[in-house]
């Protein structure tokens, strides 16, 4: 560390950085805007200006820039000398002079940067007294708002757009005196991280569009932090709530996780906990019920003993071990289908022998070779194709340190690259969004995937097992070969055993880190719970073993084909559905149980990369809702502690899940963490519709956290961090105030405990069972998965934003024998479908795509070899 002097006193800099990095982390409130700790810094505002000093003789001293002035030691700088002070007042009025003002009528207002800076320049008062420059709008789409006028020309958010997250359609179009931010015509804009200009713009350009349609100020809104569950990879969230509907989501930062960035699916697809499908209240035979006859019900066809269970991949640890726990483990199926469970099981076998490390998302930005073996990452685990997406700087960033360009200077870095990009491989069956930055891309149907993965495994090592030559095969080695950290990723897209095996084998012969993409938010802790296989379940009810079936937010008909379903609900006397929204298997339902969607629950997911987080109630629903394990639990369980005293017991492996969150005995100073700001205004008017009184606050036996804004005013632990706020800083970026130093761990550690990990000893032995290479057949077509961001995902779907983007289905193919939207009918063991045809180049010769998550295409078994004809 570096002794830096601010103002005279000696303060402890990192001297890797830049001052504005050194007097943020010290807690100095030192106005910014164009630096931002993921972007690094360009100089583009001049708001962070400091005098700098010789030594401590010089009483002159200059005006630099603090975002691009090494943080080295002995430098001696003024925040408070009052010309420099003089400077940042007049650069913000500068800044200012076309701003429109507009904050009571600006979404940003109450927890906008430009504000909070403002007050921290001390611009008070406004001297321009001429016509302000104005800009037509654009329509961005249904996720994002533009409002052009509020720019203060910071460039961040083409910054962040286009370097960071790799999209084209934004830019900085500048004609005289005027520059416009914004695509280039309207449209929807394409990046898949496009919600994270709402947080990056530090006015109220980029705001949340889905906010818009039902408003609430910050400090109206009650918080609690959450974890994302629309894909695997667990991002942390903090979901806001007013008047029992939930009105966003906003990044909380983990820096071992999501750092500063979700994708768009994550952020925007919150909006199905407000739909108007939810179940509210029981409903029996089709007829509402009480919440005591459903609750009779259920406990008589327990009793009856010929009951199973049905756990889910995307319910929560503790509702799972609850069914478990209510029917009998031995009476507990899990809740994935068959083959993608085989899958996933092999996954984290393998990641328990070990000794191939599974990387954090943080980690995966510093590898510095890339192995992506047969995952579209952006469509089914979006923040780690962001992750990838930065890796491939690693490499190139070497001749910057040679030069010594600090590695914070964002342009000098990346003048010194000259747009070079480091070793990132993607073998996929059709063409991703990340091929923009692949060395070498490999399209192949999912048995030549793993055929080119072992013979990569092959050039790395001769013990393990050799397949054909494939002339990439050799590049992929070297490359790997070459690097201080490479990582290969593979996941479970293609359900094929051997793909995930060809790449174990090369994490192995290269020591490279292995990471592993699953599917749902709870996919690898529903594995953890175990449980018989699906198809068991079907059995057990066919065979007269049980006649009621108790389901766990789970729609069947996405896990297994229709008419398996089908026949196995028809067989069963009575089943009993769990779910928070109206599906197929809730239909078939004699008896629904409303259950809390995320934001109305307690709970833990295990994420794809094992750690353990738990998300918390964000509001007490106002009808029956409650969350599935309250539905499921024995009397003697009081609160979510007792359950996982009970879980611990019973699954010993997961005792460290204790170490994911605080209890709900923790406080601090004796005082529980406010789900609200201090700053919660009309609390009793809020309420006066109901009672003119103000009624007690629920209270919370499961947690630590309070449902009002009375508590602790302390910084609580990651876990627990409902919203970031600190005094000045009222904006997402309090979150500095939050970190050990800037861009770094969250004080007292990053949320979520890693409960996956490797065996100290290497158990593994290298795969060799090679598929045969792919023969395309006469007449007919592989059929594979293609997955998209908007429509794969069950649940986002039911949010209006992301439904107006989903995919429409059907089925693409490289064949020149079909026309661009024809209609065709897709034939294959399971069924026939009528789609839209898609020619996609990038298709291997003899495979299809057909867009699987929207109906029809829900439930099928794929790969699958059919047929694809005009209809007749
Ligand atoms: S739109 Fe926002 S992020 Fe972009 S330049 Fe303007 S103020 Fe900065
Ligand atoms: S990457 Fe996955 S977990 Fe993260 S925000 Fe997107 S959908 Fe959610
Ligand atoms: S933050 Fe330093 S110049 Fe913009």
């Amino acid at each position: 560390m570096a002794i830096v002097y601010v103002d005279n006193k000696p303060y402890r800099m990192n001297p890797d950085e830049n001052l504005l990095h050194g007097c943020l982390s010290q807690g100095f409130k030192l106005p910014y805007f164009c630096w931002h700790p993921a972007l690094g810094s360009v100089g583009a505002c001049r708001q962070c200006a400091v005098k700098q000093f010789k030594d401590e003789h010089d009483e002159h001293g200059k005006i630099v820039m603090s975002c691009l002035t090494p943080a080295k030691e002995g430098t001696r700088i003024s925040i408070a000398d009052p010309e420099v002070a003089a400077f940042r007042a007049g650069i913000i009025e500068g800044l200012m002079l076309n701003h429109p003002h507009d904050c009571p009528v600006c979404d940003e207002g109450g927890e906008c940067h430009l504000q909070d800076m403002t007050v921290m320049a001390g611009h008070d008062y406004r001297r321009y007294e001429f016509e302000k420059r104005t800009f037509r709008n654009q329509n961005l789409g249904p996720l994002v708002n533009h409002e052009m006028n509020r720019c203060i020309q910071c460039y961040r958010c083409v910054r962040y757009y286009r370097e960071y997250a790799g999209g084209n359609d934004l830019n900085a179009f500048a004609s005289r005196d005027t520059v416009f931010f914004g695509r280039h015509e309207d449209g929807v804009l394409e990046n898949e991280f496009s919600g994270n200009l709402v947080e990056i713009c530090p006015t109220g350009v980029f705001t949340d569009k889905t906010l818009k349609h039902h408003y609430a100020r910050k400090w109206d809104q009650q918080f609690a932090p959450s974890v994302c569950v629309h894909c695997g990879l667990g991002c942390n969230t903090d979901a806001g709530e007013r008047y029992g509907s939930l009105r966003r989501i906003v990044n909380r930062y983990n820096h071992e996780v999501n750092g500063y960035f979700l994708c768009d699916r994550g952020r925007f697809g919150y909006e199905f906990v407000n739909s108007e499908r939810r179940f509210r209240h029981p409903v029996l035979k089709g007829q509402p019920t009480s919440v005591a006859s459903a609750r009779h019900y259920l406990s008589e066809k327990v009793a009856s003993g010929k009951v199973i269970g049905i756990g889910s991949p995307r319910a929560s640890l503790e509702s799972n071990f609850a069914l478990r726990t209510l029917v009998g483990a031995d009476q507990f199926y899990t809740g994935i289908g068959d083959a993608e469970a085989r899958l996933v099981r092999q996954m984290i076998e393998i990641l328990r022998r070990g000794p191939m490390p599974t990387p954090t998302l943080r980690e995966i930005e510093e590898c510095d070779a890339v192995f992506i073996m047969g995952e579209d990452l952006t469509n089914v685990a979006p923040r780690m194709a962001l992750a990838v997406r930065q890796s491939v700087r690693q490499q190139p960033m070497e001749v910057a340190k040679k030069l010594n360009i600090p590695l914070w200077m964002d342009y000098g870095v990346r003048d010194a690259m000259q747009g070079a990009k480091g070793p990132l491989y993607i073998a996929t069956p059709y063409a991703t969004r990340l091929d923009d930055v692949a060395t070498a891309t490999f399209h192949a149907a999912p048995d030549d995937l793993a055929r080119l993965g072992f013979a990569v495994a092959h050039a790395l090592d001769s013990r393990a097992p050799a397949a054909d030559n494939f002339p990439l095969a050799g590049e992929i080695a070297r490359a790997l070969k070459a690097a201080k950290k490479p990582l290969v990723i593979s996941g479970t897209s293609w359900a094929s055993e051997a793909v995930i095996q060809a790449a174990a084998n090369v994490a192995m012969a290269v020591q490279a880190a292995l990471s592993f993409t699953a599917p749902e938010c709870n996919t690898v802790g529903a594995t953890l719970i175990g449980g018989s296989p699906l198809s068991a379940a079907f059995q057990a009810v066919q065979n007269g073993r049980a006649d009621t079936v108790i389901i766990l937010e789970n729609d069947l008909y996405r896990r297994a084909p229709a008419v398996e379903v089908d026949s196995f609900l028809k067989a069963a006397a009575h089943a009993i559905v769990l779910d928070h929204l109206a599906n197929a298997t809730t239909e078939k339902a004699e008896l629904i149980l409303p259950a809390g969607t995320f934001a109305e629950s307690d709970g833990t997911f295990v994420s794809s990369e094992g750690r353990a987080q738990r998300f918390f109630q964000v509001f007490v629903p106002q009808n029956d809702v409650l969350e599935s394990w309250r539905w499921l639990k024995p009397d003697h369980w009081q609160n979510l502690d007792d359950l996982l005293a009970a879980m611990y017991a019973a699954l010993p492996e997961l005792a460290e899940v204790r170490y994911a969150a605080p209890s709900a005995a923790f406080r601090i100073a004796g005082a529980k963490i406010p789900r609200s700001p201090h700053r919660e205004s009309g609390r009793t008017s809020a309420l006066v519709n109901i009672n003119i009184s103000e009624p007690k606050p629920p209270e919370d036996l499961d947690s630590p956290l309070s449902f009002s804004m009375e508590g602790t005013p302390d910084q609580p632990p990651a876990a627990l961090i409902p919203f970031f706020w600190s005094p000045s800083w009222n904006s997402i970026q309090a979150v500095n105030t939050y970190q050990k130093e800037i861009g770094g761990p969250l004080r007292g550690g990053d949320a979520g405990v890693r409960i996956l990990k490797p065996a100290a000893a290497n158990g593994q032995s290298y795969f060799n069972a090679i598929p045969s290479p792919f023969q395309p057949r006469e007449g007919e077509w592989l059929l594979l998965p293609i997955y998209h961001i908007f429509g794969s995902d069950e649940l986002s779907c039911s949010a209006p934003g992301i439904a107006e983007l989903v995919a429409k289905p059907h089925v693409a193919v490289n064949s020149g024998d079909f026309t661009e939207n024809a209609e065709v009918e897709v034939s294959y063991a399971g069924g026939t479908f009528r789609l839209p045809v898609r020619i996609r180049p990038d298709l291997p010769r003899g495979v299809a795509g057909l867009s699987v998550g929207a109906p029809p295409l829900v439930g099928i078994a794929l790969p699958a070899w059919g047929t694809i004809a005009r209809p007749k």
